[in-house]
């Protein structure tokens, strides 16, 4: 039921992020931004119909660190461990792939601390992550979260 994304998902993960973007609980993603990650993403399948309800991306930033962005799962489907299972998906990627340290930045912390995630300051993460934040409408006074998680 998880999957990597393929090009064809792009649509259907765009509405189901700027769904919640338009609530200000996640950033937005743009259609270029997730042509250009899509490799990135792991998508939940609804096994009935095949249509995607979730999806998460782990984005490598630099030596042995990794972020978890852009996970949202359709309100029809919360609470049925969806999110959790991308999550720990992610988590099983990034070890594959000789990551250290994954971090999120977030509004629901407590999501991410039942997975270990500890809150840390955002400044003691690598400068190239404030590109993104410099192009976000939010900067400077986001009040996103920044946790991060030994793997
Ligand atoms: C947060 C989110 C991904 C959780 O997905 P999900 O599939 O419902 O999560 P799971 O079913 O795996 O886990 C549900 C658990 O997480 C908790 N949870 C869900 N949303 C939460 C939130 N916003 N804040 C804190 N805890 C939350 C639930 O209370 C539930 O706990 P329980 O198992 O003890 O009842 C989903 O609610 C979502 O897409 N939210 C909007 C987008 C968002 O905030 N994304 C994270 C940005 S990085």
């Amino acid at each position: 039921m998880i999957r990597k994304a393929k090009v064809r998902d792009v649509l259907t993960v765009q509405s189901l992020i700027n769904q919640y973007a338009q609530q200000n609980l996640m950033l937005g993603r743009s259609l270029s931004e997730l042509y250009e990650n899509i490799r990135d993403f792991w998508v939940f399948v609804d096994p009935e119909n095949h249509k995607v309800v979730g999806c998460c991306a782990l984005h490598v930033c630099w030596k042995k660190l990794a972020e978890i962005k852009s996970l949202a799962v359709a309100p029809k489907f919360s609470s049925k461990g969806i999110g959790s299972a991308l999550v720990l998906k992610s988590m099983d990627e990034a070890k594959s792939l000789g990551i250290k340290d994954i971090f999120v930045l977030t509004f629901v912390p407590k999501f991410f601390r039942r997975f270990g995630f500890r809150q840390i300051n955002k400044n003691r993460l690598p400068h190239k992550i404030w590109v993104e934040c410099c192009n976000c409408p939010k900067f400077p006074d986001c009040n996103e979260i920044a946790l991060i998680k030994k793997i």
